[in-house]
């Protein structure tokens, strides 16, 4: 009988927890962040200074897709680059599944069915959610540059603005407008892949105030950080291709030219340099491939093409996390396929 009484104690306790927890879920609109600090994790380092006259968000996101916005007493501004827009080399938009890995296969299948294009750097989209810039192999480009960059999200906004965009310093105000943006454009819950299980126990860590740092790992565990960044080389025999690199798929060539280079180089859009979908562009890639000389996709996709600061545009290197050994010999097979 006291057996018979304890149990439908603790039965109706079960269920009472399991009514306050569905009460105070977590909803997939809410930010990650907010989240995060909920279950006591920090705040942020790059939180925005509102009160610096002329901050808003829209200016934020016209700087990024257009370069020029207007200023606090209805000006425009100079335009940021002569050469490039923000968005020339980055998305705004999530471009990867899944926010854990920087897989450039997942990500140029999500660009091709979201029709984004498939860029050098990472996306702004939850670019506030990361704590480290310009990471991994990016030291050897910008040497000392990355050190005032590597935790300052300030600081990587400027690095970039005048060594990739090859532009003008931002003010105070514009720079504080784009973190703006930024800040609106932070992961949200729904972005990240949470079995049911786990968004219980991220659930039941908010309710109880219990496991807090176990559930913010968990929510950590589900997206990148730091977008990791290795250069790597041409293969050694250029004719040869690398070694263990068996098949090749044309098609996928394809969406790579489509998706990447004409970005940038149809109707000389952000170089001056042409490149189309015709037949002529794709030969002409194809004959220099595996030269040694500035035509050379395995030339420009590896290493880029040099900045002159202040004075020219280039090409920015992809790194391995940004196209793949094989996605490299997918884009010549494809352009081999010209003949
Ligand atoms: C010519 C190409 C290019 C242009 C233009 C460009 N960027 Fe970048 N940016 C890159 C590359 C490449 C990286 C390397 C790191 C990465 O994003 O993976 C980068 C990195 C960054 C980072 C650090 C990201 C990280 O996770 O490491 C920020 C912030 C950034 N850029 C902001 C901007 C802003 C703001 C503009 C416009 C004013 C801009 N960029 C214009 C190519 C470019
Ligand atoms: C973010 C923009 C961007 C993307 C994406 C891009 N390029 Fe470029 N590329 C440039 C710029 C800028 C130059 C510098 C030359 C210029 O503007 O005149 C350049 C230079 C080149 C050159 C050397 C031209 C010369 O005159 O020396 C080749 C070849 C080239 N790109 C091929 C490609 C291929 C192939 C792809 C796709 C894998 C690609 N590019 C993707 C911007 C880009």
């Amino acid at each position: 009988m006291k057996y018979m009484f304890t149990i439908s104690l603790l039965a109706f306790i079960g269920l009472a927890a399991t009514w306050q927890v569905s009460s105070i879920d977590f909803s997939p609109e809410d930010n990650v962040q907010d989240i995060l600090v909920q279950l006591g994790g920090e705040a942020l380092p790059h939180t925005v200074n509102s009160n610096i006259e002329g901050v808003s968000v829209e200016k934020g996101m016209e700087l990024l897709t257009t370069g020029i916005t207007t200023k606090a007493n209805g000006g425009k501004t100079k335009k940021q680059s002569s050469h490039f827009l923000c968005t020339s080399c980055h998305n705004m938009l999530k471009e990867d599944p899944d926010l854990a890995v920087a897989d450039p296969q997942a990500r140029l299948d999500y660009a091709v069915s979201n029709g984004l294009p498939f860029l050098q750097g990472t996306t702004f989209y939850g670019i506030i959610n990361r704590t480290s810039f310009y990471n991994g192999d990016y030291v050897k480009k910008y040497g000392d540059l990355v050190e005032d960059a590597r935790h300052d999200l300030r600081n990587a906004i400027q690095l970039c603005a005048t060594t990739c965009a090859q532009g003008r310093l931002l003010e105070e105000w514009e720079v504080e407008s784009i973190l703006a943006y930024f800040e609106q454009t932070g992961l949200k819950m729904k972005d990240l892949i949470l079995s049911e299980v786990e968004a219980n126990q991220i659930n039941q860590a908010i309710s109880s105030g219990e496991d807090q740092d176990m559930a913010r790992n968990l929510i950590q565990s589900k997206y990148l950080q730091a977008s990791p960044a290795h250069f790597i080389a041409p293969p050694e025999n250029r004719s040869k291709g690398p070694e263990d690199i068996s098949q090749v798929d044309i098609e996928n060539g394809a969406a790579i030219y489509q998706h990447s280079c004409l970005h940038c180089h149809e109707n000389q859009r952000f170089s001056l340099f042409e490149l189309g979908p015709d037949k002529l562009s794709l030969k002409f890639l194809d004959k220099h491939f595996n030269k040694y000389n500035r035509y050379s996709t395995y030339q420009v996709v590896r290493w880029g093409t040099s900045p002159i600061p202040g004075k020219k545009s280039y090409m920015p290197n992809y790194t391995q996390e940004r196209m793949s050994v094989q996605q490299l010999e997918d884009l010549k097979a494809y352009m081999a396929s010209s003949n």
